[in-house]
């Protein structure tokens, strides 16, 4: 990660050992989380800030509830209702949500780098939680998390990422996080839904869904209607059509992800979202155990950070 203030902004802040000790503190902290009492004191006092500038169900919820189960104090600013809605910038909002002192500021925002500016203009450890198409890092880590969990080893392991790669933050991040493991990415869209220098992105690349067939794991992205100004796909039943994840084209043994939000129907089957082969579910499960590692990650001083996390209760 990031060195003096740690900071969480891409994938590429991870060496392969920070992913690793995140995922195993992840896996800790899940088994602690099956007994009954399920807080833990390691944060207590601490202030983490949650700044939403972009809509987020699973998101914003397990990081609200990763820093609670840590028992840290936690605060949620959405732009809706604040005073960006007044025209306040976000090194404003940030400079003013500083005077409280968090200790984490975990921000989701539209436009790419918003979570280098907080970084730079605050004091506070930062989490990228999302900026624009750019990188969305804790979501690569649950995902590695739970394809861990499901097929027991990451390396070597073929994932196929299917649809609208353009416009898609999860996707950017995953190739990363997937590559850095030693696992094996395949996109698979349209042309038009996927960037001009994809090469760049070090993934195999299919125009065609016939190589779903080959790997281990079936990624499914949302189309982004949000992020397409122009029409990118002549028509959402064409794209269905060609691309969408349907019970035929999914084979026994392999398993199906989804970062969520679905659009059931479009780039996803319900039999498929619904069936015993998908980790969706799974998946929500991870980030919270995920973005609790990473909390416990950042704020606890490197060096500490491979002891084992302390499984004490809160009296
Ligand atoms: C993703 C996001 O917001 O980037 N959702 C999420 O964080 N679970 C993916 C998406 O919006 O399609």
């Amino acid at each position: 990660m990031t060195t003096e203030r740690r900071h969480l902004l891409a994938v590429g802040d991870l060496t392969r050992a920070d992913a690793e000790r995140i995922l195993d503190t992840a896996s800790a902290l899940e088994r602690s989380l099956d007994r009954e009492m399920k807080k833990l004191p390691t944060l207590r006092g601490r202030l983490v800030l949650n700044l939403f500038y972009e809509s987020s169900t699973r998101t914003l919820s397990s990081f609200e509830l990763a820093a609670k189960r840590l028992s840290a104090d936690t605060m949620v600013l959405r732009a809706s209702g604040s005073s960006v809605d007044k025209g306040e910038s976000l090194r404003d909002t940030a400079l003013t949500l500083a005077a409280y002192d968090p200790d984490v500021i975990v921000i989701r925002h539209p436009h790419i780098g918003a979570s280098q500016l907080v970084a730079a203009a605050t004091h506070a450890h930062v989490i990228n939680a999302g900026d624009g198409k750019h990188q969305h890092p804790t979501q690569a880590l649950l995902d590695l998390h739970t394809i861990r969990d499901a097929l027991g080893r990451l390396d070597g392991v073929t994932v196929a990422i299917v649809g609208d790669v353009l416009h898609s933050r999860v996707a950017r991040s995953l190739v990363e996080a997937l590559l850095l493991v030693g696992a094996e990415p395949l996109l698979i869209a349209p042309p038009t839904l996927l960037p001009r220098n994809v090469e760049a992105l070090g993934a195999k690349v299919s125009h065609s869904i016939d190589p779903l067939a080959d790997v281990d794991v079936v990624y499914v992205l949302r189309m982004q209607a949000e992020r397409m100004e122009a029409s990118y796909v002549p028509s959402l039943r064409e794209y269905t059509a060609l691309y969408g994840v349907t019970p035929d084209r999914v084979r026994p043994g392999q398993v199906v992800m989804h970062p969520g939000p679905m659009n059931r129907g479009v780039e996803i089957d319900p039999r498929v979202a619904d069936s015993g082969a998908s980790l969706v579910t799974t998946q929500v499960r991870s980030g919270l155990v995920v973005r609790m590692a990473v909390l416990y990650d950042l704020l606890t001083a490197p060096g500490l950070h491979v002891a084992p996390v302390p499984v004490m209760e809160v009296a």
